[in-house]
């Protein structure tokens, strides 16, 4: 999955007497489909979300195994929550401990052993098998649930019911494809995830149509390679994602579409025309490359150049020229020279980004990537990391302040912090603080863009109401 690393509580939507569960999400936006899908599950077993430990009968963990700090952050997570637990107890209460995602799958059994508070394990192949993983728990046996799973999840998971979708806002995920055969030397995610599936064009397009008849305007499909996705179309032909993008661009009133991570190496000509020819396809792409040095490229098992990857873009934009590029960049992976880094900070500077994602090499256990000599010293890749980001931090703000002055399309997703507004976004993703009167949720509204602050665009219509 792409970079955005988050952490996530969901809103409470609490009523007395029904059993609670608490879910932290961490990791990618993979992770945050999931945990909705698995409250879902949860919901017919009488469930109701909570955002907080307080009052939650059950917490579930939904983990992320990418660097090792994420890893590690379930652990003393776990030590806060059996503390809560503790509390319960006393009080002649309990609180269920579950954990999910790809810590889960990673360290399965391990996690027991090493955290015997943890009630149960789910991979993340297997969440249609909740409810029963739950229910074996409850009995008091610890429950490891991560075989890969062979039927399909996604017929056997619940779809939420049209007033739980709708509480979700005007913006959704919608996963796609799963999984990863890439097996770039320093990644978990193909022993985490398992290898790429893609769902199936009538299911993806059954639950677009159900989102947006529960109110959702903007869709952007997953996958850990969402370019990857293929499958039969309704015309009986072989589709890619490129296709895909078209039969989606048809539902009624869906007014954006996005995806989220490519690889390089999928981006084959339907999905860069899709580009061209589909206007909801919003103008903005994550498109990793890691790294601008062809010698740590081929270490990194990517499977092309960096000037395959500058070709690649110039195609994407003779295209779209509007569209604005994300990336995300390791630094300090294993042989990698002060000129191999150079060669790093010259593609960011031959590309520009709109935003990226950045990070020091983490040793992961099972990936070739550990094993490899020449492990980069820590100061070494801290020093590179701040360069880096220099770089990067730099061209998101030209880029941020050359909307300055021009108009777009804004869809409105909330209301602001505070009195007066509301809160949209641009098509390149920038949070966009509108005036309240501009338009209400859901609606696409044209907007001028009169300054930037940190992270967000302000619109003229505000700006000039708040005297600036
Ligand atoms: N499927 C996505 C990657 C998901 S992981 C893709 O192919 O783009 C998100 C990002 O985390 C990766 O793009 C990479 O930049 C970073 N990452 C993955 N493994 C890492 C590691 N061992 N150390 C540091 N960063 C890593
Ligand atoms: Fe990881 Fe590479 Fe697969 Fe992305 S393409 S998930 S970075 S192995
Ligand atoms: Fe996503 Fe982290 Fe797993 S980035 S795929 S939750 S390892």
């Amino acid at each position: 999955m792409s970079a955005p690393i988050i952490e996530k509580t969901p809103s409470a939507d609490s009523q007395t007497g029904t059993k609670k569960v608490f879910v932290k999400t961490y990791g990618c936006q993979m992770n945050v489909y999931d945990s909705q899908r698995m409250a879902d599950a949860l919901a017919k077993d009488g469930y109701v979300e909570t955002s907080s430990m307080d009052d939650a009968d059950m917490v579930l963990l939904n983990t992320c195994h990418i660097r090792e700090k994420a890893a590690e952050k379930v652990y003393s997570e776990i030590g806060r929550i059996r503390m809560v637990r503790e509390e319960k107890r006393a009080e002649g209460g309990d609180l269920m401990i579950g954990v999910a995602g790809c810590v889960a799958q990673a360290e399965g059994n391990e996690i027991i052993k090493r955290a015997p508070a943890v009630d149960f394990v789910i991979g993340p192949t297997t969440y249609h098998r909740l409810g029963e993983v739950v229910s074996k728990a409850k009995t008091g046996k610890k429950v490891v649930e991560t075989e890969y799973a062979v039927e399909d999840k996604f017929e056997h998971l619940p779809a939420p019911a049209k007033k739980v979708m709708s509480g979700r806002g005007v913006t959704s995920f919608l996963t796609v494809q799963e999984g990863c055969d890439k097996f770039c030397t320093f990644c978990v995610v193909p022993y985490t995830r398992g290898s790429e599936v893609s769902r199936p064009v009538s299911q993806i397009m059954d639950e677009a149509r159900r989102l947006v008849d529960a109110g959702v305007r903007e869709i952007t499909l997953l996958g850990q390679n969402v370019n990857a996705w293929h499958g039969v179309g309704s015309d009986d032909r072989e589709w890619g994602l490129g296709e895909l993008l078209h039969k989606l661009a048809e539902v009624d009133g869906l007014k954006r579409l996005r995806y989220v991570t490519s690889h390089p190496r999928d981006m084959d000509d339907a999905l860069i025309e899709a580009h061209r020819d589909l206007p909801v396809l919003m103008p903005y792409l994550h498109l990793p490359v890691q790294s601008g040095s062809d010698r740590i490229l081929k270490a990194m098992n990517r499977k092309h150049t960096g000037d395959d990857y500058r070709h690649l873009i110039d195609r994407i934009r003779t295209a779209r020229p509007d569209i604005a590029l994300s990336g995300d960049f390791i630094v300090g992976f294993p042989g990698e020279t002060d000129q191999d880094f150079e060669d790093t900070m010259q593609i960011v500077r031959d590309v520009t980004h709109a935003a990226a994602y950045s990070f020091k090499y983490s040793t992961r256990p099972g990936t070739p990537g550990a094993e490899m000599p020449n492990q980069v010293p820590e100061d070494v890749k801290s020093a590179r990391l701040q360069r880096l980001q220099a770089l990067l931090t730099q061209q998101q703000k030209d880029f941020m302040q050359s909307l300055v002055g021009k108009h777009m399309d804004v869809l409105i997703e909330k209301p602001g912090r505070e009195a007066g507004q509301i809160v949209g976004r641009s098509p390149w993703l920038q949070p966009v603080i509108c005036h309240e009167n501009v338009g209400q949720v859901g609606d696409i509204v044209n907007v001028k863009i009169s300054q930037v602050m940190v992270n967000s665009l302000v619109s003229d219509e505000i700006a000039t109401k708040l005297g600036q």
